[in-house]
């Protein structure tokens, strides 16, 4: 079938990728003229691991980009909104580009005879679809609901693994108003063998929240856990081990330490934060997920004052920048409020990721980058490790520079080690 695609982030450029690699004719919309520049060239316009074979191998062929809303609507049947819904200064979802992106589809169907389905991608907080996007459409196309299709199709892509995780979904959930709307978008899927769960949007929105928001919750539920397990003197990890027996749990997701990041987890829990109280409804656990998540970091550097006293000219090196390894993105890394406490006591910051740090350059431009763990470590009074990079799993003779060697760990990377003060943040 023919797609087009609204956005090329991480989201719309894996699915434009995919579904072409499904077979379809993928068209994706943008504003930005280098990343359509880059798509038509067969360069991914982000990082994910698998996107630049793909993106070579149907570019020119299957796989297209324009700024032109008519083009793609014109030739595809289908139109994903995949931009992004960031947070406002209040933590509320900002759903002005969504918004754009409608309208934008909405008057482009206008001048479309044609069925069409327009469906939405993006997390949007429950009631958008029914409630934001369906009236921006009827309004600007003059069309009547029946004669055009819309639906929601959330997503469930970890950064890294986006492209796998696309092509290997354990659910794809399609909601809609109508059953001609629902079975077009099902039918994209043909090529994945995976349930399709049908229902409407409103719930298809909440399941991705509440997907995200169990998710936060379990980082910070074993992240309590931790806490009371380091007063106790005892291994998180041992007793999570154990716990992710349990044939209800599982053992995944269960790694105590600095905390979530990222461009959801953060950003959805606090959405729906805001949806429920605009509905009239407390979500006090919710809350206490974001509360628990942001003291994380707050308590590695109070970890390292209790053991070094007062910081203020002393060098301390920052192990990792990006919010997880094995990606460059450093939104609400948990490296952030880290290196902010480190500035505002007075310690010099040395820092080393190895593919962030250009990135968190455009945040903090008064510390040392450095292009190895060594070079971070070298005349550091203290390491803070942020990031669960496989490397640092190794790090061992590199901690021989270190003025004074202590390491305060945020990520279970390490174990204690002879002449090495070590001190894991929840074991
Ligand atoms: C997440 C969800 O996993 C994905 O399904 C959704 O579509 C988008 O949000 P992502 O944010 O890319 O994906 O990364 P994820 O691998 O889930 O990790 C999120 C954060 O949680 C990272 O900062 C990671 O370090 C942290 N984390 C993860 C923990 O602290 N403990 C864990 O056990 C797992």
């Amino acid at each position: 079938m023919k797609i087009s695609v609204i956005g090329t982030g991480y989201v719309g450029s894996v699915s434009a990728a995919c579904f072409a690699e499904l077979g379809h004719e993928v068209i994706c919309v943008d504003i930005d003229q280098s990343k359509i520049d880059q798509i038509n060239a067969g360069i991914p316009p982000v990082y994910e691991a698998g996107l630049p074979e793909l993106m070579e191998k149907h570019a020119g062929k299957n796989l297209s980009a324009t700024s032109d809303y008519d083009l793609a609507v014109r030739n595809s049947e289908v139109s994903f909104i995949c931009v992004g819904t960031p947070s406002d200064h209040q933590g509320n979802i900002d759903l002005s580009i969504v918004k754009a992106a409608s309208a934008g589809l909405g008057d482009a169907i206008r001048r479309k005879k044609d069925y069409h389905v327009i469906v939405v991608k993006s997390t949007v907080v429950p009631g958008t679809t029914e409630k934001v996007v369906l009236p921006i459409i009827i309004g600007r196309s003059g069309k009547h609901p029946d004669d055009f299709g819309i639906a929601m199709n959330p997503e469930f892509l970890r950064e890294g693994r986006a492209v796998h995780d696309f092509m290997h979904p354990d659910k794809i959930v399609i909601g809609s108003l109508d059953r001609r709307s629902g079975d077009t978008v099902a039918l994209l899927y043909r090529g994945l063998e995976c349930e399709i769960t049908r229902t409407n949007p409103t719930t298809a929105e909440m399941i991705k929240y509440a997907n995200n928001a169990f998710l936060a919750a379990r980082i910070s539920f074993v992240n309590e856990i931790g806490n009371i397990c380091k007063e106790l003197g005892i291994d998180t990890y041992e007793v999570m081990k154990a716990v992710g027996r349990d044939f209800r749990i599982g053992p995944h997701f269960l790694n105590s330490g600095a905390g979530f990041g990222g461009s959801c987890f953060p950003k959805d829990v606090k959405a729906l934060i805001g949806k429920a109280s605009e509905m009239g409804y407390e979500p006090v656990l919710l809350r206490s997920v974001i509360a628990v998540n942001d003291e994380q970091p707050l308590r590695m550097v109070r970890l390292l004052k209790n053991r070094l006293g007062s910081i203020r000219g002393k060098k301390i090196a920052v192990l990792g920048l990006a919010f997880k390894n094995d990606t460059d993105d450093i939104r609400e890394s948990r490296s952030i409020p880290v290196i902010k406490e480190l500035l505002r006591d007075g310690a010099q910051v040395s820092a080393y990721d190895p593919m962030a740090n250009e990135n968190m350059r455009k945040v903090f431009s008064n510390i040392q980058y450095c292009s190895s763990a060594r070079d971070a470590l070298y005349g550091a009074d203290a390491c803070m490790i942020m990031t669960e990079w496989e490397e640092f799993r190794s790090l061992d003779k590199e901690f021989d520079v270190m003025e004074n060697r202590l390491i305060i760990d945020g990520r279970h990377m390490l174990g204690p080690r002879k002449d090495i003060e070590y001190l894991g943040l929840c074991w």
